[in-house]
């Protein structure tokens, strides 16, 4: 893939400029839970702020599904953005129309503007050329530093590079870019990826692609009771739909035996009594689930038997995806389990993916990994080897 231009590569002159950040951060009762996306987007902000740029910035929060919904108005960024800049930030009240693009050509050097959601229109995921050119604006510049929706090819990420003059990387996008391909590029021996999460069928791509290239595919979270339902397994009440179930049927089918070797299902697993609904829990062996028992997690023998796989095999470790209902202790522990073996391994550990990193950050371990990434879905995408359309979309260098 061609080089692309970064903002190293611009001369800054205080052009008009339009940064597309993710500020899909997440939210409970209006306030912000985890401000690492715009943490992370802060150093290129500043810099086209020092450089005397007007700076629009836009984003998406949630699925609002193309309408206005105030659930996912940007207001609380605007706020949190403002004290991390220390400087203001003006809300707009939509993100294209006339009276945004007033404000727009009225934005001074230096000043910051964030428009409001871009999914409270149908253009953004449609890709339509009228809101990506209206979007656009007056833009001079185009700055992408949403590494998390580089995977989308959306108005926003994709349809603006059409109507803007000089479309570059932001310094977000390049870092996460520069750490993450050493586990684009590994293959082999001590290669080791972490697959968790409730959906084969999202992950099946990066199955398919990911098990030729691995010494280990750990799995592990509900996708791995699809599994078992393939190999003909009880899987009693545990999550497993019928869509999960065919994509694991499709890989098992696909793949030969020597891969589906490097596939590490759990040995064991944490359940709960639904039916009756005695709320006991309990750990089984895989292959003793039963009826009415729901896999909330991995057990104890497969939280060891995986961490010593990351801790005394793995050179490269790239992990995204939860290894059991995350959300409700105790079956929070497998995915806890895994963070730990990941701050003790000697390898170069990548995480990406909203659980995988909030488990890492809840025992503070984030300075144990090599890199946590901003993109969950972006990430595994570009680790699996696709090219991101984000990405591409950008002028080469
Ligand atoms: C993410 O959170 O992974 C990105 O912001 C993309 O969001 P999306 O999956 O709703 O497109």
């Amino acid at each position: 893939m061609a080089r692309k231009k970064t903002l190293r590569d611009v001369h800054l002159s205080g052009q008009p400029t339009l940064v597309r950040v993710d500020f899909n951060v997440p939210l409970e009762d209006g306030k912000i839970t985890d401000e690492t996306r715009i943490q992370g987007a802060l150093p290129t902000i500043q810099a086209l702020l020092d450089a005397g740029c007007p700076v629009t910035l836009c984003s998406h929060l949630g699925r609002p599904k193309g309408k206005p919904d105030p659930q996912f108005s940007l207001k609380p960024v605007a706020e949190r953005l403002a004290e991390a800049l220390d400087a203001p930030v003006t809300m707009a009240p939509d993100c294209i129309g006339d009276e945004v693009a007033q404000m727009r050509s009225d934005l001074g050097a230096g000043e910051v503007l964030l428009l409001e959601n871009t999914r409270f229109h149908a253009g953004e995921e449609a890709n339509d050329a009228d809101f990506a050119r209206a979007l656009a604006g007056n833009a001079e510049l185009f700055v992408d530093d949403a590494f998390g929706s580089m995977h989308r090819a959306h108005a926003s990420t994709v349809g603006v590079t059409e109507f803007i003059g000089a479309c570059v990387a932001g310094m977000l996008v390049g870092k996460e870019l520069d750490a993450l391909a050493k586990c684009r590029a590994a293959s082999g021996d001590g290669f080791i990826v972490i697959l968790g999460g409730a959906k084969v069928e999202e992950k099946i791509n990066a199955i398919t692609q990911m098990l030729p290239r691995v010494e280990k595919l750990i799995i592990g979270g509900a996708m791995a009771w699809a599994f078992f339902k393939v190999m003909g397994r009880e899987v009693g009440a545990s999550l497993c739909k019928d869509s999960s179930v065919e994509a694991a049927a499709q890989i098992m089918k696909k793949m030969d035996d020597e891969l589906l070797a490097r596939m590490m299902l759990p040995l064991d697993v944490h359940m709960k009594q639904v039916k009756p609904d005695t709320g006991e829990t309990k750990f089984a062996d895989a292959a003793a689930i039963e009826p009415g028992w729901n896999a909330l997690d991995i057990g104890p023998k497969t939280r060891d038997e995986y961490g010593r796989i990351i801790r005394d095999e793995a050179e490269i470790v790239f992990w995204n995806g939860p290894m059991g209902y995350f959300e409700e202790a105790p079956f929070d522990e497998g995915t806890l389990a895994v963070a730990r073996a990941l701050a003790d391994t000697k390898a170069f550990t990548v995480v990406g993916g909203g659980d995988s990193v909030a488990a890492v950050t809840q025992i503070c371990y984030e300075d144990d990994m090599s890199h946590i990434s901003t993109g969950g879905g972006a990430s595994l995408e570009y680790v699996q080897g696709d090219t991101l359309p984000g990405v591409e979309a950008l002028d080469e260098a």
